[in-house]
């Protein structure tokens, strides 16, 4: 372990005392020994027990469900079960093995194992039919490439892998070729689709209303929206290759760090764009929308927040470290992003809570 020097201010208030005095108190053995065996305590002490061995062994959860959809074991049980020696003839490994990993996976509620036949559980069912989910999973193995060594990876010491996979965030389309943003496109679009459920939700749009969806992609998002609200059109504006052509809406190409943004839409929505972005592009950004929305004109702003008040393990803990990773995106509170709005000149700034918050958190703002 590093040699860490601590540097703190000589004072020593009640505040430092009761600290430290609590600190000692917990890491004594005969405290946890007694603790264990008081009814109230003794739940409450497994129950830190246990999420500790959680944070210190999730890496292996994580490499085991890596390799049930990256090996395929998970979409060779889509047609039903199957004997444990032909799956993993499947999979090139010996039965001993494999038997190992399928008990894993059912401890992780992957798979079921009965008389040496394994089946998809529910979560297995799960992670290989909703869209993107595999996608997901898979591309990750680069963040956590990144941060094997945390050190370098806290500090800003490296070369971060993730960072070269989302490009488009450095800089104008001129940058980044095509094909590059198509595939990342690729990924963003299946993973959008629950991100639009919770999103439209919460969002209502009025009879009629124009919608443009800056940042969106392959136009997954306005997809939905036209199929929830047939009497909406939808527009797309995002950088060159980042669209399919998809039919049913229209597409604008241009880049919202050089370009103002289309007017003539009654809602401007930002789906997952601005917690990819620093602070000072996601001001302009949203000035920029300021400015072409109409009087009485909505801003829709869905992606995943911090917790607010308190940290928690979606915002906190993953995403925050996912967008640092990024190094020019940052993961941000509901609040924040208000206040933000707030300064720029929109009223009604209001927070929909979501059931999902991993999934995202939606604000709607209205320009005066
Ligand atoms: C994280 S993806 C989100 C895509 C989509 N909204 C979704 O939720 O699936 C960010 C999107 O912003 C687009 N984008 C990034 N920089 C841009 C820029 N300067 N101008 C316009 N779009 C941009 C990217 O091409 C990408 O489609």
């Amino acid at each position: 372990m590093a040699d860490l020097t601590t540097h703190r201010p000589k004072s020593r208030g009640i505040t430092q005392w009761w600290s430290q005095w609590k600190n000692g108190f917990y890491s004594k053995l005969w405290v946890q020994d007694l603790f264990s065996r008081l009814p109230i305590f003794a739940r409450l002490s497994r129950k830190e027990g246990e999420a500790i061995f959680q944070m210190m062994t999730g890496f292996v959860d994580t490499q085991i469900l890596l390799y049930f959809v990256r090996s395929g074991l998970l979409a060779d049980l889509k047609e039903g079960p199957l004997a444990i020696n032909v799956l993993a003839q499947n999979a090139g490994l010996d039965t001993e093995t494999l038997r190992l990993l399928c008990r894993a996976g059912v401890a992780l509620k992957l798979v079921h194992v009965h008389k040496d036949r394994v089946s998809l559980a529910r979560r297995g069912a799960l992670v290989l039919g909703l869209p993107g989910i595999a996608e997901l999973i898979d591309h990750h193995s680069i963040l956590y490439q990144d941060m094997a060594d945390p050190t370098p990876f806290f500090k800003g010491d490296m070369a971060y892998q993730l960072a070269a996979f989302w490009p488009y965030v450095f800089g104008t389309m001129g940058t980044v070729n095509d094909r590059d943003v198509a595939r990342y496109s690729d990924l963003m679009t299946k993973s959008q689709f629950m991100v639009a459920r919770d999103t439209l939700r919460a969002i209502s749009p009025k009879k009629n209303a124009r919608w443009l969806d800056v940042g969106g992609g392959s136009g997954a998002f306005v997809t939905q929206v036209t199929a929830k609200h047939p009497h909406v059109t939808a527009t797309v504006f995002d950088l060159n290759g980042a669209h399919n052509g998809a039919l049913g809406h229209d597409f604008i190409e241009g880049s919202f760090f050089t370009d103002p943004l289309p007017e003539g839409f009654d809602v401007i929505s930002l789906i997952r764009v601005l917690y990819d972005h620093s602070d000072d592009t996601v001001r302009n950004l949203l000035t920029k929308v300021y400015t072409a929305l109409p009087s009485g004109g909505h801003l829709v702003v869905s992606e995943p927040m911090l917790g607010d008040p308190h940290p928690n393990r979606f915002g906190d803990t993953y995403f925050a470290v996912y967008t640092f990773a990024m190094q020019t995106g940052k993961t941000r509170s509901a609040k924040q992003i208000s206040d933000i709005l707030k300064e720029i000149g929109f009223s009604s700034v209001k927070i929909h809570p979501t059931k999902r918050p991993f999934v995202t958190t939606v604000i709607e703002a209205i320009k005066n």
